[in-house]
Order: C-alpha cells, then sequence, then structure tokens
C-alpha cells in the first residue's frame, strides 16, 4: 500500500518564498537531507503556481528523502545557497501574507496549433489526443496554461478561423469526448486550458448564415447585409462601399439568392456576424457560457477590434497616404476609419466580461493589432471598467521587424511604449510570435533565441509562447504548391512569400525519426523544416546545453520572488546592449544583459550604468551560443568585462547588499 504526500520547500533568504523541488536519487543529491517524520509538511497548495512534489513511500517505512533544490542545476553548494526550513508557522504566515494575484499573472501561457502539435492518428495533421499524450512534456516545460488555436468545426478555409459549429470539436482534431478528456488531464496536472473564442465571423457553412441567406427569421439580419449601390452597365452589382478585406480584394461578396451583399473582414468564407442584432449578442453569449461551464479557464478573443463597422454603410474610408496603387484591394491601401475599433465593441466586450465574472479567475486575452497604441489600451478597461485582462503585446513584432531595427534603444523603447501607456493597476503582457508571424529565430536571428526567451520570460508580465520557439524552431520554405494559406494563396505565386503564413505552422518537431515524431504517416499536412533531425526536443532533452534547457530554466527562474513583483530598472541601454535589472528588496537583483548585435562585445556595465551596480554577477544562464570558460553557469563574472558573444543573452545574480 502506498500514500501520496506533497513535499514543499520554503526558501528564507530575503524573505519567505516558495522554491521548486526536485526528487533525486541518493546517488545524485548533492542536497539537504530531510527526515520526512520531522521536517516534511503535508501542506495544502498555495496559489496556483506553487511547485509540489508528489513522492510515493509505503506506509509505516521509515526513510530519508533526499531532496535537491535544484534551480537551474544548482546544488545547495553553489554560490547562491538557498537556505530550506520546515514550514513552521512563522514561514506559513509570512507565506499567506503575500497578496493574491490571479493565476495568469504567474504563469506562462503556450500556445497550441492543434494540427501542428502532435498526431496520434497517424493522418499528418494533429489532434487533441496527440496534445494529450504531451502533456507531461508541457508540464515540465513549466508552463502554465494552454492556449487552443480554434479546435471547433469548421470547412478549414482559414484553418479553423472559419466556424460552422461554435460549441462542438471539428473531427481533424478529436471529439467533445477527447476535448473533455484533456481539459480534464490539464487541470489534474495544474495546466489551465485557454479557448479560441472567434466572435466576428462565422463561416459561410454554418447554419445561421446559410437561414440568413434564406431571410429565415430571426436569422435573416444575423449577418451585415447590403443593397449593391447600383449596377454597372454590365449588370454587375456595385458593393455599397470600398471596403477591403484583411485578406485583400473587396470586402463584399454578392448572393444571388438574397440579391444583396454581405461583409466580410476577412474571406468570403467568413461572414461578419451583425454584433447590432440582439440575438447574435446572446447567442455568442451563450457559446462563452457553453466553455465556461465546461470548466475551461479563459479565452483569447480574436479579432476583436473588427466586431463593428459604422452603422451607415454608405461612406468609404479613405486612401492611405502611403497606399501602393499598384495593389488598390490590399488591406493597406486604406485608412480603416470606419471598420475598426468603434465604441460599440467595447460594450459587447464589457458583457463578456461581466459573464466571465460570473465564474471564478477566467482569463480574457484580447487580439488587437493596431498601430495606435492608445487604441490597443482601451481594451484593458480601467479600475472601475475592467475590460480584457490584457490585449495582446504585438509590439515587438509589428514595431521590431527585423534584426537591423532591433537594438538596445529600440528595445527599450518598444518595451517603453506598453509600459507607459498601460494603465494604471494593469498587467503587461510580451508576444514574440504567433501563428500569424514568422518565427522569431527567422525574423531577428537565431543567434538571439535564447536572450528573446530570456526577455519574453523575465520582464514582468504574463509571456505567451508560440509552439517550437522553447526549442528554437524557425520558419520553413514553403513552395507555392504546397502553400495552404489562404492569405498566402490570395496573393498568388509571384508574392506569397510574403505574406503565406505557412512557415510558421510546421510540424512540432519531436525527435529524428521519419516526420520529425509527428506523425506516423510518411506525409503531413505542412512540410516538415529539414533541420529537424538536428533541431527537435528529444535532441535538446539530450543535450549538455540547448533552447529547451534554457527555457526550462527560464520557466522556474520567473518564479523568483524578484521575477514574480520584483521591480524593473534598466541599467545600460545602449545600441548593442539592452539590459534590465529585477530586484525584489534591497539584497536580490537578478541582471539580465543582451547583446543584440551580431558581433561579440565586451560591455562594461559600470559606463553609463544608471545606478550602482557591484563589481562581479554570479552567471545563472546564458545563450547556448556562448562557450567561453568564463560565462559557465556559477561562475563569477567582472561587471566591467562581459564578454558576449552576437546575440547573447546573460542572466546574473547580483548581490547588492555589500
Ligand atoms: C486572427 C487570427 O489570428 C488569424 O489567424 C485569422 O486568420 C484571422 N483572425 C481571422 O479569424
Amino acid at each position: 500500500m502506498s500514500i501520496i504526500f506533497m513535499v514543499i520547500a520554503i526558501g528564507n533568504m530575503c524573505g519567505m518564498y516558495d522554491k521548486p523541488l526536485q526528487i533525486v536519487s541518493d546517488r545524485e543529491s548533492k542536497g539537504l537531507t530531510f527526515s520526512h517524520s520531522k521536517n516534511l509538511d503535508v501542506v495544502d497548495s498555495y496559489g496556483t503556481s506553487r511547485h509540489i512534489a508528489k513522492y510515493a513511500f509505503p506506509l509505516g517505512s521509515t526513510f530519508t528523502l533526499s531532496v535537491r533544490f535544484d534551480l537551474l542545476g544548482m546544488s545547495s553548494s553553489d554560490k547562491r545557497p538557498r537556505l530550506f526550513q520546515s514550514s513552521d508557522s512563522a514561514t506559513s504566515e509570512s507565506v499567506s501574507k503575500r497578496k493574491r494575484v490571479p493565476w495568469w499573472q504567474n504563469e506562462v501561457i503556450y500556445q497550441i496549433y492543434p494540427r501542428s502539435f502532435k498526431d496520434s492518428k497517424g493522418l499528418g495533421s494533429g489532434d487533441l489526443k496527440g496534445i494529450i499524450s504531451k502533456l507531461d512534456y508541457l508540464k515540465e516545460l513549466g508552463i502554465g496554461a494552454i492556449w487552443l488555436s480554434p479546435i471547433y468545426t469548421s470547412p478549414m478555409a482559414d484553418f479553423g478561423y472559419d466556424i460552422s459549429n461554435f460549441m462542438d470539436i471539428d473531427p481533424v482534431f478529436g471529439n467533445m469526448t477527447d476535448f473533455e478528456e484533456l481539459l480534464g488531464s490539464c487541470h489534474e496536472k495544474g495546466l489551465k486550458v485557454i479557448m479560441d473564442f472567434v466572435p466576428n465571423h462565422s463561416s459561410n457553412e454554418h447554419e445561421w448564415f446559410m437561414k440568413s441567406v434564406q431571410m429565415e427569421d430571426p436569422y435573416t439580419d444575423y449577418y451585415i447585409w447590403s443593397d449593391p449601390l447600383g449596377f454597372t452597365e454590365k449588370g454587375d452589382p456595385i458593393p455599397p462601399n470600398n471596403w477591403v478585406s484583411v485578406f485583400r480584394g473587396s470586402a463584399w461578396t454578392w448572393v444571388e439568392e438574397r440579391q444583396q451583399f454581405y461583409f466580410h473582414q476577412f474571406l468570403a468564407k467568413q461572414p461578419d456576424l451583425n454584433f447590432r442584432n440582439s440575438h447574435v449578442r446572446e447567442e455568442m453569449k451563450n457559446i462563452l457560457k457553453f466553455w465556461l461551464d465546461k470548466g475551461v479557464d479563459g479565452f483569447r478573443i480574436d479579432a476583436l477590434k473588427h466586431l463593428f463597422e459604422v452603422e451607415d454603410i454608405y461612406q468609404d474610408e479613405p486612401i492611405a497616404s502611403d497606399s501602393n496603387l499598384n495593389y488598390p484591394f490590399d488591406y493597406g491601401s486604406l485608412c480603416h476609419t470606419l471598420t475598426v475599433n468603434q465604441p460599440e465593441t467595447f460594450d459587447v466586450l464589457k458583457e463578456w466580461r461581466e459573464l466571465a465574472s460570473q465564474y471564478t479567475d477566467k482569463l480574457l486575452m484580447v487580439e488587437i493589432y493596431d498601430g495606435e497604441i492608445e487604441q490597443v489600451m482601451n481594451y484593458y478597461g480601467n479600475e472601475r471598467n475592467p475590460l480584457a485582462d490584457f490585449p495582446f503585446n504585438f509590439l515587438m513584432i509589428d514595431k521590431l521587424k527585423n534584426r537591423t531595427e532591433l537594438t538596445g534603444k529600440s528595445l527599450k523603447s518598444t518595451v517603453d511604449i506598453w509600459m507607459d501607456n498601460m494603465p494604471e493597476g494593469k498587467w503587461p503582457n510580451w508576444v514574440l510570435g504567433n501563428h500569424d508571424s514568422g518565427r522569431m529565430g527567422s525574423r531577428f536571428g537565431e543567434d538571439l533565441i535564447d536572450a528573446l526567451n530570456m526577455l519574453c520570460l523575465l520582464l514582468p508580465g504574463t509571456p505567451i509562447t508560440y509552439y517550437g520557439e522553447e526549442i528554437g524552431m524557425i520558419n520553413t520554405w514553403i513552395s507555392w504548391k504546397d502553400t495552404q494559406d489562404p492569405q498566402g494563396c490570395r496573393y498568388g505565386p509571384k508574392l506569397y512569400e510574403k505574406y503565406s503564413r505557412d512557415p510558421a505552422r510546421t510540424p512540432m518537431q519531436w525527435d529524428s525519426t521519419s516526420c520529425a515524431g509527428f506523425t506516423t504517416h510518411t506525409e503531413t499536412w505542412l512540410p516538415i523544416n529539414e533541420n529537424y533531425k538536428t533541431l527537435n526536443v528529444k535532441a535538446q532533452i539530450e543535450a549538455a546545453s540547448s533552447h529547451l534547457k534554457i527555457y526550462r530554466s527560464l520557466t522556474l527562474l520567473r518564479k523568483e520572488e524578484a521575477f514574480r513583483s520584483g521591480k524593473l530598472s534598466y541599467p545600460v541601454i545602449t545600441n548593442d546592449v539592452f539590459s534590465f535589472a529585477r530586484s525584489v528588496n534591497d539584497c536580490e537583483m537578478y541582471l539580465v544583459v543582451i547583446n543584440t548585435s551580431e558581433n561579440n562585445i565586451m560591455v562594461n556595465m559600470h559606463k553609463n550604468a544608471n545606478f550602482r551596480l557591484p563589481d562581479t554577477g554570479v552567471v545563472i544562464l546564458r545563450s547556448i551560443t556562448d562557450s567561453s570558460e568564463n560565462t559557465v553557469p556559477h561562475s563569477e563574472v567582472s561587471l566591467s568585462n562581459l564578454e558576449m558573444v552576437g546575440g547573447e543573452g546573460l542572466v546574473l545574480s547580483l548581490d547588492i547588499q555589500s
């Protein structure tokens, strides 16, 4: 017979905070030894991010459990020792006084593109059971929540962002039983599940749309319908205005049966729902409720700024000053004054916030791509009128497009734009990649991969990691013949490479077997990157150092109080250097230094530092590109002569007491 007990370590250096524990065998153990009856408490879980080790032992046996505190592979004899003690009453009290924050402020959110994560059926495209089979991997990665790109019933014109049944699972991914199993297994492992919610449009194959075409009530006005402005000499109907679709081309499609146009901000197969219709609003609330009642932990709300257009549609949008006259149907050819960010959008978001608030701790994150930061910030709402928990921070995608644009100074101003504009009391977030953008290693350079993950996971705020970024996957070149993404397809064989989103959507690279361990099929829905033989999860688990190992260390490190709630400062910013420090009190500070250039450089952190730094620091983490003897983790390095290779990131711990 065996029982399970939970062990919790309480760190005590400059205050109390919980520490991750790892159970290791006696032989490996270099750490402290406790006898179970006295020093190890069975502790109730506190907060959602507490790391608790589970261990089974025979009832009645006496034994010694060896516990190694394994923060980034440090043993207890390392330079920054962590002192452990039993959870006496004083400790428990200090811990319980810590301000309770919502789970999503402590956790890393990991975006899964289900079609590309793991195939369980041998069909060449990913599914829910495939995700279930990888939950241990995700747990070990140290992320706290998965966000699933759409898995609902869909004709897949836009790979799931065209939904024909918002309350069911597409057979490509499995069925509702699979979903419930995924949700249950995630929750058992302490992982949250975020759904993609796509309210702006449905598929044209949704029964609402088909009934709307037939003018069957109450569906007649579920979509945005318009009479033609008139007819050309040839008898073709003329759309009511010049509005274009995000995917290029007119945003209006003519329907013979109804003798009217319908509006679509995206594909013609994605008709826009009419949110001025109260039935539509109710339908959408019911959909949210359906998933909330199932127990999901929140939503990523798609394309929210497109929810409303002006009521009087017989108006043109102004031509953009930088419009390329050769491409009048490109989305960028117009200033979108009438079709995005309309005031009514915020009323609807408020209704959804109120609905989510009837449940506990539900996360609402909204997708807003907008050049105007004030517009983006409006989606946070404010203290009195809370809306989204956060709009995604796309500045590192939108503002910094390539390596040339990424310097120490530009990174700082990009971080500042978010931090300086965020409403009082709101929480930041960091996005470096997603299914709509190129892989970060391809946009900025593979030498920067670890540094960018350091930035994303150690700045204050919620990091959102796109699957594969933890192993440094890069864009895959896809031929025109293999191109699947409708956005790429709409630009044709000459321009598709610039617009296709396929390169960042290729299958996850699990190992070096055929098809990268993604599927047992011989073909995959998108080609696998040829680098999979060396760039894959298994190889990175086995390697002495790898992107994956750095990433795991980062998820662990960010549990430190300095990163959870510590102050943020920027000691040195130059063209080549972006650095930031996180400190929680007067004795503990971490310093992150990034060489944004492609060259090896020597950094003097004392020159131009805007506050006093100690002479030396201890290396906690360094990019895998650095193989110098001097920066081996745990080494003490001089802050006046920090040698850094191109694109390197370093995390140092500083003793600022002395
Ligand atoms: C935003 C999604 O991220 C994108 O992939 C999709 O094509 C559009 N919304 C339309 O739903």
